[in-house]
Order: structure tokens, then C-alpha cells, then sequence
């Protein structure tokens, strides 16, 4: 037997016993007549001592120890004279009588300490390194926590899991797709799942009425803090049900998930319409755990001989309460800030309600008194106040002004990664219309039923037809989204046409699923929730990668097993692929 106990295990409640344990060096100190060592494994760690009195070659040995040498000790549990209360095991220590070395180590190339010396690339090249600190154990305990309480929750809610393949064919996602050669039929490709989705409208078809699964899904897309080339989704689909059903079946999921996973109540979602979070945030994923909601300001500012407003389409602006002290400097920051390639504002505006109540703005010569205070009481501001303008295009000035807002959100401290604030966005619109391809895409994908109500705007006013579809944000990102799924070949067909597919090529892309509506197809819907995400607001942090267990950096390299990589000769003449 390799172990009695853990390092974690231990207490005064087991003083006297004899045991034997297994681990990794955490540290050792030579102090003069003693030498003790700390010892780790994944749960937790245990001072091992050895003291003067003890046989000589055993210190010896003892003292020889590298860090992360793998050992085996045998001894009794005695109590500590000096008591660390700040771990469980704190209390005691093991008098240690035989030590067995089971594997060297080399020197670590960086600290396994809760704080290390180690750069991202340096922690990436040795990933099961870092997986061996306490941030990332703990992230990945809390993931498995929190899967383990998907599967509770679900199972008690009559869902099955059921898996669903990863060699397929090519799904309208939005991403771009990865794809495999088939070496036994020459010159085609499986593609690797985007997501389950007409899987698991096909399982519906079948009558399984309820379906998850914690599931793998790819997509080549650029990489950012919260996206990876592969990603997992606890991906959902349910028969007879409507949009009402679904959210409130996985508001009780994410409920379930805060409740038992961090003994947080959320309450009640709220419910939010695409129109007014892009009219309030300029944002599909607003972040709520702060106001600042946007003051639109056309009949306010506009006519007053400013050629900026004048010629806007869009004026609006929001209000950073108690900011009106910035100076100068801290104003030109946030304008330089806005004006950023990535934002790509022209300009930012601002009125101060200083603490005497006067009104200062940017722009006082196109502005009378009564009109800066028309302009500060659209904002109900109040002495100290700052308020920030911005104008243009309505959409373009929306999305910078939400690039404002997340900012003064942060730098007034009002982002805090304890506080979760959670909602549902709704009544998206079905189609988004693309500059570059001169088309309609689905804003969701293609399977996504428009409202009823707004159908026979299909033909008029496309862009205006709104969907069953919705999104779940917490924290303003986007945890989930899903929708009410068209379950009618008709229908699906009509909205094939309405994406530019000709009636083959929807055919050939899609005829499976067609075809599988003509056979009895229950209305149904469903939703996916990205896991990665979800585990990362959980665990405060602002990357996905450290609650994934073997991540790829932002060039979508696995630097650890350096993938991807070229293949042989052999293997490529065997794909029969010629690479130019
Ligand atoms: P959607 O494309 O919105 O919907 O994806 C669902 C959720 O998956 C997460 N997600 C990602 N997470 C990490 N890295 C990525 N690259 C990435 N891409 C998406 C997001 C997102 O909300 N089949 C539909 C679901 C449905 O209609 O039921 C789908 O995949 O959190």
C-alpha cells in the first residue's frame, strides 16, 4: 500500500497513530538541530520533521531532498510545538522513521507557489507544472463542482445525456470550421461540431424530448480572453415547449449552480429586450451590475449650432456621478481612450456640475445656461457629477459608448468580480445584415424560428423581423443563448432562401434535417451555455484559460505538446494531400 492517509488529512485527532504518506517537496528548512519538510499532494500539505535524535542517514536524506522529489514516508503523527491554524493540518506533524525516494525531480523552471516567478509562455510549456499550484487546482475543483451540478440538476429535471458525434459535417455557426481528411474517401473532409445543434434537433425528432451534454464543440475563430478554438457548452434541447419554458427551466440551472456551488441566491432574472439594452448599453451584453445607463440627448444638444451634434444622427451620453473633479488630464485620458483604433471615436464631450452647482462644458460657446442645465437635468445630475458625450452614426456611437461605460466602470471600482448580476436578454433580431457579403446572416443560426407576429415582414422589412432567440449575460458576458428552433420544412426552407441559399444548396447542406421535419418533428428549442465561461465568472477571473486544464494561447497553439504540427510524408500521401 502506497499511502494511509492524504496530506491533507491529518489532525490532532490522529496524535500517536503510524501512517504512511505520499506526496511531492513543497519546501524543506534546515534549522540547526531539525529539518522539516512540507509535503504536498492534492489535498493538501503536511509538515514532515526530523530531529536530532533521529537516525543520521535518515536526516541526511532528509536534507538531500529537491523540490518536487516524489517520496514515500513512514512515521507517527505527534503535535506541533508551533501551530500554523491557517491549514488543516496545521496542528501536527509526522515524526518521520523511514523515507523512500519514489522519483527525483529536476528543478521546477518556476515557483509552485500560490504566487510564482513563471511568465504565461513558461507556464503554458510546462502546464502540468502550474496545474500542480493551488489557483489552478482550485479552478479546476470548482469546474468539476460545478458539472457535477449541471448533470444533478438536469438528471432531477427528466433531461438525458446523450452524446452526439464530433466527425461531422459542416454547420452554419458563424465560425469558421475545422476540418479532418477522410483517408477512406479521397479528397473530402469531416468537419469538427461548432456546436450539437441539428443533432440535437434531430434527437427531438426521435422523441427524446429532453437532451444534454457537456460537450466539446470547434470553431476557428480569433482568439480572445474568452474564447478558445475548442470550448465546451452544456448544450440543451427540449420538446413542446416555448420560449417562456426554457428560460424559466435555465434560470433555475444557473439559480441551482450559484446556490450550491457558492451559496449565492441570484433571485429572479430580469428580462431585457435586444432594442432596449442596445438602446440603454449600446451593448447585447450589458454588464448590470452598474447603472450608467445611456441619456440619449438629440432633442437636448442637437440644433444649437454645434456642427458635431448637428450633423449626428446619434447624441447621447452618460453620467459618471461624483467624477466631475477630473482633471484635465484624466478628461484628455478617457478622450485619447475613446479615440483608440480599436474604439474609433472622433471625439468626446463632457459638462461638469461642479460642487457649486455651475455647469462647465467642453463645448460652452454653443451653449447658453438654460441649456446646460437642460442638458444636465437629462441626466438628473447632481453636484459632482460628470457627464460624457459622444456622437455619430447611431450604432457605431452605441458600441463606443458602451467601450466608455465598461471603462469608467472599471476605473470607478464598480466592476467587482464578487458581485454577480445576471439577465436575459431577449426578442433578438433574426437576421443581421453584412457589409462584406452584401447579405443577410442569421443573427443566431439558421434553425432559429422568427416570432410568428413578425413573419410577413420577411419579405419588406427583413432586418426588423425579431426572433425567439435569447441570450443568457452575467457580468456582461454572454453565458448562453439559444432559441425557439423552426420545425417545419416550409418555414425552414423559406428562411434558407431568405440567408441566399439556393434551394440545392440548402438542400444539399441541410437535407437531412428537412427531411427529418416531413417525419413528425415536435415544436422544440433549446439553449447552450458556454462551460468555460460560466466556470470563470464563477471563479473571478478574466480569462477562460485557467479554467481550462490544457488551453491554447491566443496564436491557437497547444505550446506544451507544440500542435498543431506537420504531419509525414507518409501520412500526407496516405490523405492523399498535397501541401504547395
Ligand atoms: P452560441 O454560438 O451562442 O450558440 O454558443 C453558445 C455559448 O457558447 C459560448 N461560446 C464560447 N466559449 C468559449 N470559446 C468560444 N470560442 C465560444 N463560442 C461560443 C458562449 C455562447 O453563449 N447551438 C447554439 C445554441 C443553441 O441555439 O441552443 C450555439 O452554439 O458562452
Amino acid at each position: 500500500m502506497y499511502r494511509t492517509h492524504t496530506c491533507g488529512e491529518l489532525t490532532l485527532a490522529d496524535l500517536g497513530k503510524d501512517i504512511t504518506l505520499c506526496g511531492w517537496v513543497q519546501k524543506s528548512r534546515d534549522l540547526g538541530g531539525m529539518t522539516f519538510i512540507d509535503m504536498r499532494d492534492r489535498y493538501g500539505v503536511t509538515q514532515l520533521a526530523f530531529n536530532a535524535d533521529d537516525d543520521e542517514m535518515l536526516r541526511a536524506r532528509a536534507r538531500e531532498l529537491g523540490r518536487e522529489y516524489v517520496i514515500q514516508v513512514k512515521g507517527t503523527v505527534i503535535e506541533r510545538s508551533s501551530k500554523n491554524l491557517k491549514i488543516p493540518t496545521g496542528e501536527i506533524e509526522i515524526r518521520v522513521a523511514d523515507l523512500l525516494v519514489l522519483n527525483a525531480a529536476k528543478l521546477p523552471p518556476f515557483l509552485i507557489e500560490d504566487e510564482t516567478d513563471g511568465g504565461d509562455d513558461l507556464r503554458m510549456k510546462y502546464r502540468y507544472l502550474d496545474l500542480r499550484r493551488n489557483p489552478l487546482r482550485n479552478n479546476l475543483m470548482l469546474r468539476h463542482r460545478m458539472a457535477q451540478a449541471v448533470r444533478s440538476y438536469l438528471d432531477g429535471q427528466g433531461f438525458l445525456e446523450v452524446e452526439t458525434p464530433v466527425l461531422i459535417k459542416s454547420t452554419p455557426e458563424g465560425a469558421r470550421d475545422f476540418v479532418v481528411p477522410s483517408r477512406m474517401n479521397e479528397g473530402q473532409f469531416y468537419a469538427l461540431p461548432q456546436s450539437p445543434q441539428t443533432f440535437k434537433q434531430l434527437l427531438m425528432v426521435s422523441g427524446f424530448d429532453r437532451y444534454f451534454q457537456i460537450v466539446k464543440c470547434f470553431r476557428d475563430e480569433d482568439l480572445r480572453a474568452d474564447r478558445q478554438p475548442e470550448f465546451t457548452q452544456i448544450d440543451c434541447e427540449m420538446a413542446f415547449v416555448e420560449q417562456e419554458d426554457i428560460l424559466n427551466l435555465f434560470e433555475g440551472l444557473i439559480r441551482y449552480l450559484f446556490k450550491t456551488v457558492k451559496d449565492i441566491e441570484i433571485g429572479q432574472l430580469p428580462r431585457m429586450t435586444y432594442a432596449d439594452a442596445m438602446r440603454l448599453y449600446g451593448s447585447d451584453k450589458p454588464d448590470t451590475r452598474f447603472g450608467m445607463h445611456f441619456v440619449e440627448l438629440n432633442s437636448v444638444l442637437k440644433g444649437a449650432g454645434f456642427p458635431v451634434f448637428d450633423n449626428a444622427e446619434l447624441v447621447v451620453g452618460i453620467k459618471a456621478e461624483g467624477c466631475a473633479s477630473y482633471t484635465r488630464k484624466q478628461l484628455d485620458a478617457l478622450t485619447d481612450f475613446v479615440k483608440r483604433p480599436q474604439i474609433g471615436a472622433t471625439g468626446l464631450v463632457y459638462l461638469r456640475v461642479n460642487e457649486d452647482g455651475t455647469l462647465k462644458s467642453s463645448v460652452d460657446k454653443f451653449y447658453n445656461e438654460a441649456q446646460l442645465a437642460a442638458w444636465a437635468e437629462a441626466f438628473d445630475a447632481k453636484s459632482g457629477d460628470l457627464i460624457l458625450v459622444m456622437a455619430g452614426d447611431a450604432d457605431k456611437t452605441r458600441k463606443q459608448l458602451n467601450e466608455l461605460r465598461l471603462e469608467m466602470g472599471s476605473q470607478l471600482g464598480l466592476r467587482d468580480k464578487n458581485k454577480f448580476s445576471a439577465l436575459w436578454v431577449i426578442d433578438f433580431p433574426l437576421l443581421e445584415w453584412d457589409e462584406e457579403s452584401g447579405r443577410y446572416h442569421a443573427m443566431h443560426h439558421p434553425f432559429t424560428s422568427p416570432k410568428m407576429e413578425d413573419v410577413a415582414l420577411l419579405d419588406t422589412a427583413p432586418g426588423e423581423v425579431r426572433a425567439n432567440a435569447y441570450d443568457m449575460v452575467i457580468n456582461g458576458t454572454e453565458v448562453g443563448g439559444g432559441s425557439i428552433r423552426i420545425f417545419q420544412k416550409d418555414l425552414q426552407q423559406l428562411m434558407f432562401r431568405h440567408l441566399g441559399f439556393s434551394e440545392e444548396e440548402a438542400q444539399a447542406q441541410f437535407g437531412f434535417l428537412m427531411d427529418a421535419f416531413t417525419y413528425g418533428a415536435p415544436p422544440h428549442g433549446g439553449i447552450a451555455f458556454g462551460f468555460d465561461r460560466l466556470a470563470s465568472i464563477f471563479a473571478g477571473l478574466d480569462s477562460i484559460r485557467d479554467v481550462i486544464a490544457f488551453p491554447k494561447n491566443n496564436a491557437g497553439r497547444d505550446v506544451m505538446i507544440d500542435s498543431p504540427s506537420p504531419i509525414s510524408q507518409e501520412q500526407l500521401d496516405e490523405l492523399k494531400i498535397s501541401i504547395r
